[in-house]
């Protein structure tokens, strides 16, 4: 094994978990991969390894999918009671919360965000959505139909777990991606087999162990480490699996459906956006800088429904702009560990080269920065300036693009027509969020009306809860996350009809 640094900060559970040989989760047990290959895992404020995980091929793929299909025809699990498998789920929801400062020091550490954050945002996020989706368990239930066809029919619907599931999740927020994805197929009643994402392993090897603390019998959910084409691409495709659900880029989410093509399971997509945040002149102008300053800047704009494009009424732009800037110059850059950091670098170095490389692109292309810019001044890991772009216009990369880093382009807006600002707002192949910022009413609910994206946000961004669903329109995606709407993404509907 490489020679392991570690932040000083790291508390001693912390440490030790980090430091341990790492294992995956397959059948109930935890194991090396079948090649003994393993892979390592980068402090993103550093650059420097801090430890490795095991690299998941074909083989290993094929033991989990086996593990779950397993699990899934020959019970327990699927022939537990629906208030058993409810307890199990909550169960580990406590354990979770038990562990809520463990979490976010992994978290933090692995992904580079701010403690504090993971704290408040990923990790309670995380335990409530174990919780809302054990309160579902027990509550999946079909309907009675009257039929057409006359009275001397009793006809009903069974909604019964699709059956195992493949579930691929990205980096940008490793604990709760799982958690969105794990907690409803569990209520469910489905089996699944978990690929985390290869820059963010940890949180998610540790949420393996307390899944077997938990008690969900062996084979329900199985934990792989690795990388897209080894591990994802043979899970996407494979033949005993049932469904694929994927969160990720649009790029990935389009090979994606080609490889579930195969034996054509079932597949959900979460996608990525270039989100407007709209802001009209009647706006509470300084929560609207707060709040769309916060839309692009939280979690360093790693966010699928991050504010990326800030149109602004012409009356108030330069307010907005300036508002918005002195906001990002005075946010601190800091690795996640540090109490004083308010903003941790990206997630590694392919992201940073890429958002760096969306900066210089804009100013050549004509862009002016009015904050931030390509260069960070630090001379290790991978932290990017909050940047906002003006003079853009809208054929421009930076424009149509998701650069999911800290760059927003600001653009006004003079539209007397509502149409107008939609339309730009519209002009775009993605469609998964918005934001509007006004105190007229009408005007809102027409704007929410009008945009065509899976969540609309009235003077607020970000604003996520297990109750809400969260998906996108256009090529942002195909169903939803969260909310009663996700279970359609784990179940069957079956129609029985009985004559009499
Ligand atoms: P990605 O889409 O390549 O990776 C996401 C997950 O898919 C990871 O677990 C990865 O291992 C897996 N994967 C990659 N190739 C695969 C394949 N051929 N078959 C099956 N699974 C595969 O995203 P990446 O490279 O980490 O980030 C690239 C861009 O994607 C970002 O800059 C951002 O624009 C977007 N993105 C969007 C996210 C969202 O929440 N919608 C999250 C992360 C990235
Ligand atoms: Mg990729």
């Amino acid at each position: 094994m490489a020679t392991l640094t570690l932040d000083p900060r790291v508390s001693g559970p912390t440490a030790d978990f980090v430091s341990q040989r790492h294992q995956m989760y397959v059948d109930g047990r935890f194991v090396m991969a079948a090649s003994g290959s393993s892979f390592p895992v980068y402090n993103p404020a550093t650059g420097e390894v801090i430890t490795e995980v095991p690299e998941a091929e074909e083989e290993d793929v094929n033991r989990a999918v086996l593990a779950a299909r397993h699990a899934f025809d020959e019970g327990p699990w699927t022939r537990m009671s629906p208030s058993e498998r409810g307890r199990t789920i909550w169960k580990l929801a406590d354990l979770l919360e038990q562990h809520l400062e463990e979490f976010a020091e992994i978290e933090s550490l692995d992904n580079g965000k701010p403690r504090a954050v993971a704290r408040v945002a990923d990790v309670p996020l995380a335990v409530d959505m174990f919780r809302y989706m054990a309160g579902w368990s027990t509550k999946i239930s079909g309907k009675t139909l009257p039929l057409s066809a006359g009275r001397d029919f009793h006809a009903y619907t069974l909604r019964e777990p699709i059956g195992v599931v493949a579930q691929i999740i990205p980096w940008n927020f490793p604990l709760l991606m799982a958690a969105w994805k794990l907690a409803p197929a569990l209520a469910c009643g489905c089996t699944i087999v978990l690929k985390l994402a290869e820059q963010t392993p940890l949180s998610g090897l540790r949420l393996a162990q307390l899944i077997d603390e938990a008690g969900f019998p062996p084979g329900v959910v199985n934990v792989l480490t690795g990388y897209g084409e080894g591990a994802g691409a043979p899970l996407a495709a494979h033949e005993l699996v049932d469904k694929v659900a994927f969160t990720g880029s649009t790029e990935v989410g389009k090979l994606i459906v080609k490889a579930a093509a195969g034996n054509l399971k079932k597949v959900t997509l979460e996608l990525g956006g270039k989100s407007p945040a709209i802001v009209f002149a009647d706006a509470e102008i300084d929560h609207a800088i707060q709040g769309t300053a916060s839309a692009i800047f939280f979690n360093h704009g790693q966010c699928c429904c991050a504010g990326s494009r800030l149109y602004v009424h012409e009356k108030i732009f330069d307010q907005v702009v300036e508002g918005v800037s002195h906001v990002a110059g005075d946010i601190r850059l800091a690795p996640g560990l540090d109490p004083s950091c308010q903003m941790g670098p990206l997630v590694s170095d392919e992201q940073y080269r890429k958002v760096v490389g969306y900066i210089e692109s804009g100013v050549q292309e004509g862009a002016k920065i009015a904050a931030g810019g390509p260069v960070s001044g630090f001379d290790r890991g991978y932290f990017v300036r909050p940047t906002v772009l003006t003079n853009t216009n809208p054929s421009m990369k930076v424009v149509r693009e998701e650069i999911f880093g800290p760059v927003v382009c600001a653009v006004p807006f003079s539209d007397a027509e509502l149409e107008g600002i939609l339309k730009r707002a519209n002009d775009t192949a993605y469609g998964l969020a918005a934001s509007v910022w006004t105190r007229n009413l009408s005007l809102a609910h027409k704007v929410s009306r009008g945009i065509r994206a899976g969540t609309v946000w009235v003077n607020c961004h970000n604003v996520f809860d297990a109750s809400l669903p969260f998906g996108g329109y256009k090529q942002s995606g195909w169903g939803r996350e969260m909310g009663e709407e996700v279970l359609n993404n784990y179940l069957e509907t079956k129609a029985v009809t009985v004559a009499l």
